[in-house]
């Protein structure tokens, strides 16, 4: 399978979703001005360099020094390095590095899968956000890889991640575990998070054989079907990925 196929239509869902997010966030506080933001796992600072190129002020958060030392590159050719700050730390630990209830918004993307304790993480996150402050969660899901796997004729692999309890395709998988919008929820709301709005994103995007997607004007028709899927409970479970909002 195509990983990057239809890519953009998918990224633009998320995009827009988060750009919601940030909306509300502003709405709770009453303020306009610029947000805290902080990225968990920001890696090497994909969203957070948009979304400090928004105006919003955002603490990079992520144990590896080499994402780190790439965040501080981009954010330095985007002219950004006063709004970006990079800082080295598990996400459980974030309660230690940041201060309490100090922050608008929170942005954990890609970053449950591959902790050792993803309860743990989002109670951090809680302790970081200020009351009314929203969580951005993007996690995989688990039937999306099953159907993949079926479609890439890698029946093992689908086998085991559809029985798995961690619902990983192997002892190989990268993941330590997927989702499905019912476990994610509940491990939002175990922190004490309420689940706001639930979005899917990458619904056809790693399906569309790769010439279908390339062929004219298909792009803005994935386009259109990713942003009708994301909000369709019925689609969200073959989306590849959840993107949940939620308020502290
Ligand atoms: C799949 S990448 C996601 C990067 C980025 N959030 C995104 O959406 O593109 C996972 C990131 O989580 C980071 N990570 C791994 N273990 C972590 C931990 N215990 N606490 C915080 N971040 C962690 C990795 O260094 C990596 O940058």
């Amino acid at each position: 399978m195509a990983k990057e196929r239809g890519r953009p239509a998918a990224s633009t869902v998320l995009w827009d979703g988060v750009q919601q997010l940030l909306a509300d966030a502003h709405g709770a506080g009453g303020a306009d001005g610029p947000l805290s933001v902080v990225d968990v796992g920001g890696g090497t600072g994909g969203l957070a360099v948009r979304v400090a190129a928004l105006g919003h002020r955002v603490v990079v958060v992520d144990p590896s020094p080499d994402a780190l030392a790439a965040l501080q590159r981009r954010t330095a050719e985007a002219g950004l390095s006063e709004r970006v700050r990079a800082v080295q730390g598990d996400a459980t630990e974030l309660a230690a590095l940041l201060p309490a209830g100090g922050a608008d918004v929170l942005l954990c993307h890609g970053v449950l899968e591959v902790v050792d304790d993803p309860a743990a993480a989002l109670r951090a996150a809680h302790a970081v956000l200020r009351p009314g402050g929203r969580l951005s969660v993007l996690v995989a899901q688990w039937p999306a890889t099953v159907l993949a796997r079926v479609l890439a004729g890698q029946l093992p692999q689908a086998l085991h991640a559809l029985s798995d309890a961690e619902h990983r395709w192997s002892g190989t998988d990268p993941l330590r575990r997927r989702f499905d919008r019912a476990s994610a929820a509940r491990l939002a709301e175990a922190a004490g998070f309420t689940v706001t709005a639930v979005e899917g994103t990458r619904t056809f995007s790693d399906l569309v054989p790769a010439a279908c997607a390339e062929a004219e004007g298909h792009a803005g028709l994935l386009r259109e079907l990713e942003a009708l899927a994301a909000r369709s409970p019925e689609l969200q479970a073959l989306a590849g990925h959840l993107h949940l909002h939620a308020l502290r």
